[in-house]
């Protein structure tokens, strides 16, 4: 796999730009069979060096004028994907003239064609795909783009800011000029062409503008774009109560597209959507489907200042933007529904995937120092651990003094491209703490263990905490240095009461030494320590709870996330040990302290129930695996399931309780309430089918013939789908795709359930899924749907005979020419091969060797050259 392209970037070698793109002005003539770009570039010198453009890989250049006379050969060189132009003026003006074939772009980046539509994606280097520029992120300019198309065929052209112009040309030709007044970077251009549909709404800032919200789609999908709508106006308004952040154009618009590489990207004014991430109604969309629309629409609008008013000076501090931004769109989520579900769910996602990342050989810091292709570093360490170094911050200042923090970071930096360094600073400022130490979690990648002890003198009343961190070594880091933990606790008594710290009921400790011990007095009992509440950092943390004590915190913990913590610690220890006992050739009795503390729950109607789902849903076979010394995939797997059962066997009567309990009444709704009915009413019925009796797959049926929504209607088909009836589950599948083979995102749900079930033959049904009808290549959702979800599929994809593991290597080999990106996404699970057993890795290793030994793009060779290094 020789690589000549793939260089590393390093965060030392950063230097400011040559010259400034004081403003651009962007002429699109877009044909069937080739566009056109003109593009006129106002620079002036800033610093010395040579002006640096970026592109003409992709791009024909066609022309290049400085100052109205053409460039000649002698006049520039090509460096790699540079070009570097020798002498210019230190003020100047700058033709560029590139010609481009949308419609043969399959990589999704720069400029391309989705369905009928012509639209960009530009972050993180696409707009060099277009024209050359200083295609960075600290070149921030003025934008006129002017966009010429067939009329009938393109009635709706569009691009960032305000619409300044629009007419007639010849020959059924059209034209609009569109002018974007905020400076920006060019990762934020964004241009739409297309026959598209609109609804329109609006929204009246704090200080009384009047903004017009529009959200296109084709017309096939308009009568799913209204939740994304009031999404939208919920977000503009959160904003403004909880961060004082007003929108500053008169116009917003989001456009809806089916092929793209990611879930949205928040163009300055012109966001633009992964059809999957916007387009929800009641009857395709699940209750997390709207959830995930909601989430995702608030995060691109966020960004129009935690991104766009404020930038990155480099994509080294991309997490300054994704972070924080992913922070403020988890905040708006807990405050539309369940904090503490919402809470549960980052979590989760965090301690599966990211921490499983952390460990693995892409582990990288939330501010890396160096990468091959940045696209390959928009990960769930930067978005997810970013989210929660920022949500440490928040901790350890508390509320308004974040608050005031965020308000010194938007004013000083308006207009700015600036670092993570400058973030942390203001945050300083406003609160005097010094965060030298805290810096470390940008710099040092890994996830931190706490072990922490305890010991109680009943003479003095005095209880102490001890506690230890370490951080294990990650590639290119051998050796860490402590972390600034903020580690929340709270001391409860055995008769439930809790004892107050400082006149609270939690406290929180800076942890910043290797080891360090906390002093409590005027403690009368030997507490029971509740420990790291709320999940206060992204940290793993060992205590020897006794299962007395977990029961004790299920129930008793103040701490709404710590009381589901305790359950999944239950589970957890009973899970590991019934692994054990399978490894060993043993039976092992499910310890009924799991089935009393379930049995607890199902009995407490006072519970929310989107909580009480949460707290009877096991720990994942993935949550087991990250925790696993070696993954041994089958134990995990039989073990998860023997005790499932066991649980429904023995809570059968209550499972159906619960179940008729809940029913939903009335038609479907998607609000806080009957999102819970729904979530524990499919929980239940899980369970039941768990039994693998007849009875359970009557209700199964019922409840999908009479499903209203997509919550209940998927919830009964994965039931069914995940059960050993395989022929019932034939079935419906069947009759579900009969229905919905005309709606892409629904099909795409069908595909990836198939695709994801642990078992003997899921190959199968995955190779027959790939030469289906819905299948398409070119369509990342499908390609997704069904090779990402193999990927997770557990025993399915981890089979004895490795021939999972070849299969995946010929698909990547086979999609990394089409799209790079996403091809490097889909290597993931193969990445991970030092987890698994000796027979399993050198299976693995063969697959990654095998994708090594092709000509490989950029994205892939970084991943699997890391991955076998
Ligand atoms: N900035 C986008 C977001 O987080 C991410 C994104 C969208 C992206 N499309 C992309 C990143 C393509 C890389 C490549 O909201
Ligand atoms: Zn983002």
């Amino acid at each position: 796999m020789s690589q000549d392209n793939a260089k590393t970037v390093y965060l030392k070698d950063y230097q400011p730009p040559a010259f400034s793109v004081e403003s651009v002005e962007l002429t699109f003539s877009l044909f069937e069979e080739q566009c056109q770009v003109r593009s006129n570039l106002h620079i002036k010198r800033q610093h010395p060096g040579q002006l640096v453009l970026n592109g003409g890989q992709h791009a024909e250049v066609l022309r290049v004028e400085v100052n109205g006379e053409l460039l000649h050969e002698s006049g520039y060189r090509v460096s790699g994907e540079d070009w570097v132009i020798e002498a210019v003026p230190d003020e100047a003006t700058l033709t560029v003239l590139t010609q481009l074939q949308p419609q043969n772009n399959t990589t999704l980046e720069g400029l391309y064609k989705s369905s009928s539509m012509y639209c960009t994606q530009c972050e993180a280097e696409g707009f060099r795909q277009i024209t050359l520029y200083p295609d960075r992120p600290d070149v921030m300019s003025v934008f006129t783009t002017r966009i010429e198309a067939d009329k009938a065929l393109y009635p709706v052209l569009l691009s960032n800011g305000n619409l300044v112009e629009q007419g007639e040309l010849e020959n059924g030709r059209h034209f609009a000029v569109w002018h974007d007044p905020f400076r920006k970077p060019s990762y934020l251009f964004a241009l739409v062409a297309g026959d598209l549909q609109h609804i329109e709404d609006s929204f009246t800032t704090m200080s009384g503008r009047a903004v017009t919200l529009r959200l296109y789609t084709e017309a096939r999908n308009i009568s799913k774009t209204e939740f994304a709508m009031g999404a939208l106006q919920r977000s503009m308004k959160w904003d403004e109560e909880a961060y004082g952040r007003e929108y500053d154009l008169d116009l917003f618009n989001i456009v809806a597209v089916d092929d793209f590489n990611m879930g949205a990207m928040e163009n300055k004014s012109l966001n633009i959507f992964n059809s999957s991430c916007v387009l929800a109604r009641a009857d395709t969309t699940t209750d997390a489907g709207f959830q995930r629309i909601e989430a995702i629409v608030a995060h691109e609008y966020f960004h129009n200042w935690s991104g766009n008013r404020v930038t990155c000076r480099d994509w080294f501090q991309l997490s300054l933007k994704e972070g924080f931004t992913v922070f403020r769109d988890s905040q708006f989520s807990s405050d539309m529904g369940s904090a503490a579900v919402k809470r549960i769910e980052d979590v989760t996602l965090l301690r599966t995937a990211q921490f499983a990342e952390d460990a693995g050989p892409t582990s990288h810091p939330v501010r890396p120092d160096n990468y091959m292709e940045i696209s390959n570093f928009y990960t769930l360490t930067i978005y997810e651990k970013g989210a929660e170094v920022v949500r440490m911050i928040h901790t350890l200042l508390g509320a308004e003094l974040f608050r005031q923090g965020s308000d010194l970071y938007f004013e000083r930096f308006d207009g700015q491209a600036v670092t993570c360094d400058d973030f942390v600073r203001c945050m300083e400022e406003v609160s005097g703490r010094d965060l030298t130490q805290f810096m470390r979690w940008y710099t040092q990648a890994g996830t931190p263990r706490l072990q922490v002890t305890d010991e109680y003198d009943a003479a003095t009343g005095t209880y102490y905490l001890d506690v230890r961190q370490s951080c294990p070594a990650t590639p290119g880091q051998e050796q860490k240095l402590p972390f600034h933990i903020p580690l929340a606790v709270g001391l409860l008594y055995p008769d439930g009461t809790e004892h107050h710290l400082q006149g609270d009921s939690t406290l929180v400790l800076d942890v910043t030494e290797a080891e360090q011990r906390f002093m409590f007095k005027g403690i009368t009992q030997r507490p029971i320590p509740s420990l790291l509440r709320g999940f206060s950092a992204p940290v793993k943390l060992d205590y020897p709870y006794s299962r007395e004590e977990l029961s004790f915190l299920m129930s008793h913990d103040t701490d709404g996330f710590n009381r589901w913590e305790a359950g999944q610690r239950l589970a957890m220890a009973i899970l590991q040990e019934q692994i054990g006992a399978i490894q060993a050739g043993e039976e092992l009795e499910v310890d009924p302290a799991l089935i009393a503390a379930f049995e607890r729950v199902l009995d407490d109607t006072d519970l929310d129930y989107a909580v009480a789902a949460k707290v009877l849903t096991l720990p994942s076979e993935a949550y087991l695996a990250e925790n696993a010394q070696v993954i041994d995939v089958e134990a995990i797997h039989q073990a998860r399931r023997r005790v499932r059962k066991v649980l429904a066997d023995a809570l059968c009567a209550r499972f159906r309780e619960r179940y008729h309990a809940t029913e939903p009444d009335g038609v479907y709704a998607f609000h806080g309430s009957s999102i819970g009915q729904r979530a524990l009413n499919n929980l239940c019925l899980g369970y039941l089918l768990a039994t693998e009796r007849e009875e359970a797959l009557e209700l199964v049926r019922q409840q999908y013939a009479e499903a209203d929504n997509m919550t209940d209607s998927m919830g009964a088909l994965a039931a069914v789908v995940h059960s050993p009836f395989t022929t019932v589950a034939d079935e419906l599948l069947e009759q579900f795709y009969g229905r919905w083979s005309e709606d892409a995102l629904v099909v795409n749900q069908w595909l990836s359930l198939q695709a994801s079930v642990a078992g003997e033959g899921t190959l199968a049904k995955v190779q027959s899924l790939l030469q289906h009808a819905a299948f398409d290549w070119r369509n990342p959702n499908k390609v997704r749907s069904v090779l990402g979800a193999y990927g997770q599929s557990s025993v399915g994809f981890h089979r004895a005979d490795g021939a999972g593991y070849e299969f995946l290597a010929d698909q990547v080999i086979h999609l990394d020419p089409m799209n790079p990106q996403l091809a490097s996404r889909m290597v993931t699970p193969l990445t991970r091969w030092r987890r698994y057993p000796a027979a399993r890795q050198a299976q693995m290793r063969a697959a990654l060797e095998r994708i090594a030994a092709q000509p490989l793009s950029k994205d892939v060779y970084e991943i699997v050259s890391k991955s076998l290094a």
